[in-house]
């Protein structure tokens, strides 16, 4: 079975094909067939943040060169069912992928499986490292920070928790923004980290007191934290050594998303983490899941960073399983949900 997968929540338009192996010795697992992705991440940069309007006329361009460029990588014609990102993520940007996902399926005639953006950050996982066992699932991405439980990737998942307020790599770019940085600001921030000190400055672990939610975050007090720390330097003409405060902050954000990842997993009794989302790229957020995996005898499992961002290979893979567990197709009348929880 050839499965076409179409992802266009965000600023990634993504298209990718996989084969599902129905018997055999690969039998259960898929074949990463093609994985196109244009992005709009340049058009962003200088308003520091994604613009939906300009996300969702970016997708609108590139959405069919991009799935001819797929199905000439795979050299598929016509695959066998199609897949597509129903929610969450932005309205306007939904609706591109989620449009041409149905009108490429009515023509091809082919069936249409409308998925979760969440499930497809964890699926994806599987073409690396092959089936999936239970597992805790740590995204962590600009869009999104949730700590997920997969019992399979044909079963609805659990959400233990997720933040209340900036997602990681958001409270990543905010900062870097208040830095100077550009955006977006992860990558650059992870970078300069290395050359500070990150034990320079004691920046709050939101959340993690005992009257708090077990398995949510919090971002925005650190954010804050930080501001004020760049304030008060300017205040009183202390210089500011960015390099501690990147590593000061890169440390607490790390420390907090690895800390309630392995609560969870002792919690629940499960001896697998998965990563996934943009933000994982972070050196030390993996560095600090190695070390308290290793001290726990957990296995982590980590995609390749290109297939950790926004991608359609994900939204393929998981479609593929839904479709083999045989699970119903959606409807070709199935509306985007920018909300859609897990
Ligand atoms: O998954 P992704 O490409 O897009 C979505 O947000 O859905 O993730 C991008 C986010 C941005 O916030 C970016 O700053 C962050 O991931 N990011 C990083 C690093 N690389 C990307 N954050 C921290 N350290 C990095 N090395
Ligand atoms: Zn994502």
């Amino acid at each position: 079975m050839i499965v076409m997968g179409i992802e266009s929540s965000c600023d990634e338009t993504g298209v990718g094909i996989v084969r599902y192996h129905e018997s055999g010795a690969a039998a259960g697992t898929c074949e990463m067939l093609a994985d196109e992705v244009a992005s709009s991440v340049d058009q962003h940069a200088r308003f520091g943040g994604v613009v939906p309007e300009i996300a969702s006329r970016a997708h609108l361009e590139a959405i069919v060169p991009t799935m001819r460029r797929a199905l000439a990588a795979a050299d598929v014609e016509r695959p066998d069912a199609v897949a597509v990102t129903i929610g969450p993520g932005l309205a306007g940007a939904l609706l591109v992928g989620v449009a041409a996902a149905k009108a490429y399926a009515a023509a091809w005639g082919v069936p249409f499986y409308a998925v979760n953006h969440l499930g497809g950050h964890v699926a994806v996982d599987t073409l690396e490292h092959g089936p999936m066992p239970e597992c805790v699932a740590l995204l962590v991405s600009g869009g999104h920070t949730h700590l997920l439980e997969v019992s399979s990737l044909a079963d609805p998942i659990v959400e233990l928790g997720s933040t209340v307020d900036d997602a990681a790599g958001e409270a990543f770019d905010k900062v870097a923004r208040l830095l100077g940085l550009g955006y977006p600001g992860g990558p650059v921030l992870d970078r300069l980290a290395a050359q500070g000190d990150p034990t320079a400055i004691a920046f709050p672990r939101g959340m993690t007191g005992p009257r708090d939610a077990r398995y949510d975050f919090s971002f925005s007090g650190l954010k804050t934290a930080v501001a004020r720390y760049v304030e008060k330097s300017e205040r009183t003409g202390t210089p500011l050594v960015v390099a501690d405060v990147a590593a000061s902050f890169q440390e607490a954000v790390a420390d907090v998303l690895t800390l309630k990842a392995m609560r969870a997993l002792e919690d629940r009794g499960i001896d697998t983490l998965v990563l996934g989302g943009g933000a994982t790229a972070n050196s030390r957020i993996r560095s600090l899941a190695e070390e308290r995996c290793a001290a726990a005898g957990v296995t982590l499992r980590v995609p390749t960073p290109r297939r950790c961002t926004d991608n359609g290979v994900m939204i393929a893979t998981l479609g593929a399983h839904v479709a083999a567990s045989g699970a119903a197709p959606s409807s070709l009348g199935a509306a985007t949900d920018p909300g859609l929880p897990v």
